[in-house]
């Protein structure tokens, strides 16, 4: 049975992850994920999955190379997806050190671990094993409004201390397959929607201020584009990669959705519109006159679009899910699961570890 450590599992991309690759392996796999549970973190996006034989959760910080090479010596670890990341740029633009201190020195640590433990002797590997490195299209900067893309040989021009961080994290995977021959492959992602995403960012953020009323912020002139992605279509990518990738390659993840961000805020309000019962008090919410332009975010990159054409011809890989049927599949889901958001948004969510783990 091969065994997989997932790190930041209980996030956002890595619970979706996790669900994905148990619905299509079932027993076959085992899952072991490691996360610090920070806020972004949440046992409880995992609750269906909890206690199966096959999952083994282990709350631990990345940085922390003592427990993560322990879980390397006492697991023989086959694949690593390391997703584990701060994610998001507004936090990144006032506190960056924790940026630099995880995705960066976090990813030294689970590269050392992993080569420790799959290194042999004569400077080979013991065989099959494989570390993917999550990371995003940010890493390549901006692009111009009216054209261009980000292929995998687009020169690297981080903007804010989020992508920098994200960059510096690519770069140390790099050295590693360059110097030691570290069997690793990158991903770079454009941006991902769907279920289980923290309402800070833009997409779940605009879904539970629009059924609440509240104000809708949109930065600057609301123009910035950004190339959307169903989460499912990426954790499909990952384990792609991961099957059919070739060793040391970098692969671009994305499906030709580029979409302003006020066109993506009047798709939610209509989208909403539609799915909301006609007696259903929040339909009376749910408002254009909501928009609230606000002050742009500092260093705000203006375009992102991701070339996904190497992906496609060496693995086959394809988004399956079209925009306006994930927006609809994601806003079900926040129909449907009401208390995970009260939760999130009270903080409740960051008592489920303490309650099911009784420490
Ligand atoms: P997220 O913020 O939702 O989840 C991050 C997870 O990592 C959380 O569970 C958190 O508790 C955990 N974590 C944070 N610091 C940790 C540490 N020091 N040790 C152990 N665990 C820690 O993020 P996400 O949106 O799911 O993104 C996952 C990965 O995918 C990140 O590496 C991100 O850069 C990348 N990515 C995200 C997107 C996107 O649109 N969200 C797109 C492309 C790539
Ligand atoms: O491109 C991939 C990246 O996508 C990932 O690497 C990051 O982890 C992920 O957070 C995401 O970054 P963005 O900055 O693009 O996502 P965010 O949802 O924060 O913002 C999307 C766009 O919407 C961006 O142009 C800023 C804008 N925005 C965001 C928020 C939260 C607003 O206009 N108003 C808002 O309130």
């Amino acid at each position: 049975m091969r065994t997989y450590l997932v790190t930041g599992g209980a996030g956002f991309i890595g619970s979706n992850y996790i669900h994905y690759m148990f619905g299509k392996y079932d027993n076959e796999i085992r899952i072991i994920n490691v996360d610090a549970l920070t806020y972004a973190g949440n046992l409880e996006n995992l609750k269906s999955i909890e206690d199966r034989e096959n999952y083994t959760f282990i709350k631990a910080d990345i940085c922390d190379k003592d427990t993560i090479s322990r879980v390397f010596q006492e697991n023989d670890i086959d694949r690593v997806v390391h997703f584990a990341a701060e994610s998001h740029v507004d936090r990144s633009i006032v506190n960056p050190e924790v940026f630099v201190q995880t995705n960066v020195l976090g990813t030294a640590v689970m590269l050392n671990c992993a080569k420790a433990a799959w290194e042999l002797p004569d400077g080979s590997y013991k065989a099959d094993k494989r570390f993917l490195h999550v990371s995003t299209d940010e890493v390549y900067g901006s692009l111009e409004e009216d054209g261009g893309y980000f292929y995998e040989t687009t020169p690297y021009a981080p903007h804010s201390p989020y992508s920098a961080s994200k960059a510096s994290s690519d770069m140390l995977v790099k050295a590693y397959m360059d110097t030691y021959h570290f069997p690793a492959n990158i991903t770079n992602c454009s941006n991902n929607y769907g279920p289980y995403q923290f309402p800070e960012k833009l997409i779940p953020l605009i879904i539970n201020n629009a059924l609440q009323g509240k104000k809708l912020p949109v930065y600057g002139d609301g123009k910035n584009v950004r190339d959307w992605l169903y989460v499912e279509d990426h954790a499909k990518a990952i384990d792609m990669v991961q099957e059919k990738g070739r060793l040391f390659e970098t692969y671009n993840v994305g499906g030709h959705n580029e979409k302003q961000n006020i066109e993506i805020i009047h798709i939610i309000l209509e989208t909403l519109q539609e799915m909301l019962a006609e007696d259903d008090p929040r339909k009376a919410l749910v408002s254009e006159d909501l928009i609230t332009y606000v002050e742009d975010r500092k260093g705000h990159d203006r375009r992102y679009a991701i070339a996904p054409d190497k992906i496609r011809e060496e693995i086959g890989w394809e988004p399956e899910t079209m925009f306006k049927e994930g927006i609809r599949r994601t806003i079900q889901w926040f129909f449907e699961h009401e208390d995970w958001m009260k939760n999130v948004t009270s903080g409740d969510y960051q008592k489920y570890y303490s309650e099911m783990y009784k420490v």
